[in-house]
């Protein structure tokens, strides 16, 4: 096992606070985690991800007491979804306070913060005692991590034992990375989908939610973003045989790997990457597919999307952006 590996929470908050990366669980997926109020620590999140500067990072903080610490001109709507949706699988992004939290915003003028529900993560959070600037624990472009053996993968030879550490908690229960919501307008606005729904934030706010315009699309809403190295392909449970033997004609010898809901059964040949029963469970278990995909070096994988309900369009989205992405750097 590698020796970037622990369990232990004073130790992985000692890390942060000396300047070191953390990868840590929340409940979406993990996370890696810098000192949000240390620059170069900051710096070297994306370093480490290979992430354009102009990035901006979540700050994960402990409660809603951290809006008037980050953000200013925090409308009620706001504070509303932070009284219902956290600790939880929710981003809202905000007015920056002036002078804080720069780097980590990437230069912008507005802060994203979270309050993760996972127990390792609050447990985290309260160790160190400030909040915790992370993006997600891969790559750039790559899939996401729900194991800390997935963040080993991505990123184990360039952290560096004597500095950082992943704190291992267990697999992620929600699988998808959080709902962000844009409350820097008169109406909430949805910029990347998660387990909280669009109509769960209509109810709490009482507003009707914005889509975004696409004009400044956050990087996690990029096109080529969530990809494995397999060709994804995009199909209903109706089509999937009509799909495996256009493919199969059209490259013969290719190994295919099939992602969908247990309604569909096993195709001879066709490697099973997962056969969920719900939306919940394809959430949870829909990167570890696609790195199975990778790991078994199929060429196309056939993904049946769920149902449109619940985190399950967060799932579909999330694969839409799979099926686009080439390899994405
Ligand atoms: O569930 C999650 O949100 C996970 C866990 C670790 O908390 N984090 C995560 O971070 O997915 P990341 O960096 O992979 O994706 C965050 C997305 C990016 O698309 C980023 O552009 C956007 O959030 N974002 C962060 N701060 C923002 C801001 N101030 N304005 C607009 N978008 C922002
Ligand atoms: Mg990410």
């Amino acid at each position: 096992m590698s020796a970037l590996i622990t369990t232990d929470v004073a130790e992985a908050a000692a890390a942060l606070r000396n300047g070191g990366l953390v990868a840590f669980p929340t409940e979406t997926v993990y996370g890696l985690g810098a000192d949000a109020s240390n620059d170069a620590a900051v710096e070297r999140i994306y370093t480490a991800k290979g992430r354009p500067v102009v990035h901006p990072v979540i700050l994960h903080v402990s409660d809603v007491a951290a809006l008037d610490t980050w953000a200013d001109h925090v409308p009620d709507y706001a504070r509303d979804l932070a009284a219902s949706h956290w600790p939880g699988p929710l981003t809202l992004v905000l007015e920056r306070r002036a002078g804080l939290g720069e780097r980590a915003a990437g230069g912008s003028s507005t802060i994203g913060l979270r309050s993760p529900s996972h127990p390792v993560a609050r447990a985290l959070l309260a160790a160190f005692g400030g909040a915790i600037a992370a993006p997600s624990a891969n790559r750039f472009g790559r899939v996401s991590a729900t194991t800390a053996a997935h963040v080993v993968a991505e990123l184990a030879e360039v952290l560096d034992p004597s500095t950082d550490r992943i704190l291992d908690g267990g697999p992620c229960d929600v699988g998808v990375e959080s709902t962000i919501v844009d409350c820097t307008g008169p109406n909430p606005r949805l910029l990347r989908s998660g387990q909280v729904t669009v109509e769960q934030v209509e109810t709490t706010t009482g507003r009707s939610v914005e889509a975004a315009d696409g004009v400044t699309p956050a990087p996690g809403t990029l096109a080529a973003h969530y990809a494995p190295e397999a060709r994804v392909v995009l199909t209903d449970g109706a089509g999937v045989d009509d799909l495996l033997a256009a493919l199969g004609a059209e490259h013969p010898g290719a190994t295919l790997g099939l992602l969908a809901c247990d309604v569909v059964t096993d195709r001879p040949g066709v490697v099973r990457l997962a056969a969920p029963v719900d939306a919940d469970g394809y959430a949870r278990v829909l990167y570890a597919a696609l790195r199975a995909a990778d790991d078994a070096a199929l060429d196309v994988v056939v993904a049946v999307p769920p149902p449109d309900e619940g985190v399950g369009s967060a799932v579909a989205d999330r694969l839409r952006r799979a099926a686009r992405g080439t390899m994405a750097s």
